[in-house]
């Protein structure tokens, strides 16, 4: 169920200044709004004070995603105002070089789906590789899964997004040591031992180690998944005599990219809202001190803008844990936009 597609503008001169939400322990639990959640969203429409969501989450199309949040938070949010953990990656679909991607994560063939949304012409997921060699990965149970494609032949990978979590780590740790000890991508070569040349460009898409669920305790993220790949790939190496170096790039939060691309996205969507004048504050609403807080603490905006961390108890954070400097320390979302609204005054 679609909500809107058109923009809505702003029939009063909106704020010069706007919040970033995180998703994941401070709007939602899993599908379940946080308690204050709507509210805190009706009082900044009220004011027509901008807002965006920042997520290190992923893994649907930022449509898909806008329209579950916008149903389940019983507001119109519009898609030009989500970044997702994958969003900063998909200008990478303009460059040439990366004519095959393997993309890594999520459910079903939704990160497909997301990878072909963003202009990525040739995308192979784990489970076509599964279902063309089914030994690839002797513990994985579904041999066959109903989203694989017929894998092409003597696949060549340019690049390996893990555009969110992943759901089959022996898979998909498995692939990812193929691919950078393959001879150049080319799926089912080994590289030679002494072959030290560089791998397969290697994205992660989201650093989290820990993030909230309705479970009571944090839970593993794709950071989680990145340390377990990075320790059996040191031993595979090892083991090998392999001289090829392991080098990645992370994007997420608290990584510098990910906020530029957020501040990008905002200026965007107030434009798109005929509003010209920029915004001198962001208010980022997090759970998460290692990622929100500390991206926005980090943040230098080539725009002057000041991103002001603020912390909510609703998350991973606890009493006690350390705030990672965060700005201020507030029970739920509402009073974090109440305290912004209180600053701004
Ligand atoms: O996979 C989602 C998790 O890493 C945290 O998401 O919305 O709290 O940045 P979020
Ligand atoms: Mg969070």
């Amino acid at each position: 169920r679609s909500f809107q597609t058109q923009v809505p503008t702003v029939t009063t001169t909106s704020a010069d200044f706007a919040f970033a939400f995180d998703i994941d322990g401070v709007l939602m639990h899993d599908t379940t709004p946080t308690p204050t959640a709507t509210e805190a969203l009706t009082l900044l429409q009220t004011s027509s004070v901008p807002f965006i969501l920042l997520t290190n989450g992923g893994g649907h199309t930022e449509e898909a995603r806008v329209n579950h949040l916008s149903h389940h938070l019983k507001h119109n949010i519009h898609k030009s105002q989500l970044v997702q953990s994958h969003t900063p990656l998909s200008p990478l679909s303009a460059d040439e070089n990366l004519n095959t991607v393997l993309v890594v994560g999520g459910e079903s063939d939704n990160c497909r789906k997301v990878a072909h949304g963003y202009g990525f012409k040739n995308v192979i997921v784990p489970a076509d590789v599964l279902a063309a060699y089914p030994a690839v990965s002797p513990f994985t149970i579904d041999k066959n899964p109903p989203h694989a494609h017929p894998l092409p032949e003597n696949v060549k990978v340019d690049a390996v997004m893990v555009f969110n979590d992943p759901r089959d780590w022996a898979l998909d740790i498995q692939l990812l040591i193929d691919v950078v000890m393959s001879d150049k991508g080319r799926l089912g070569t080994k590289r030679r031992a002494d072959d030290d040349s560089p791998h397969v460009p290697l994205y992660f898409s989201n650093p989290d180690l820990l993030w909230a669920n309705k479970y009571h305790l944090p839970r593993l993220g794709q950071g989680g998944f990145r340390e377990a790949f990075v320790g059996v790939f040191r031993a595979v190496r090892k083991a090998t005599g392999s001289r090829v170096r392991l080098t990645y790039e992370i994007i997420g939060k608290p990584h510098e990219k990910t906020y530029k691309y957020a501040e990008d996205v905002l200026w965007k969507w107030r434009q798109a809202q005929g509003v010209t004048e920029g915004v001198r504050t962001v208010y980022m609403v997090g759970d998460n001190p290692a990622s929100d807080i500390e991206g926005a603490n980090r943040f230098k905006s080539d725009r002057g803008v000041e991103w002001v961390s603020v912390l909510v108890k609703t998350g991973v954070w606890r009493e006690g844990d350390n705030t990672n400097g965060a700005k201020s320390v507030v029970e739920n979302v509402l009073e974090a936009v109440k305290w912004a609204v209180e600053r701004e005054k």
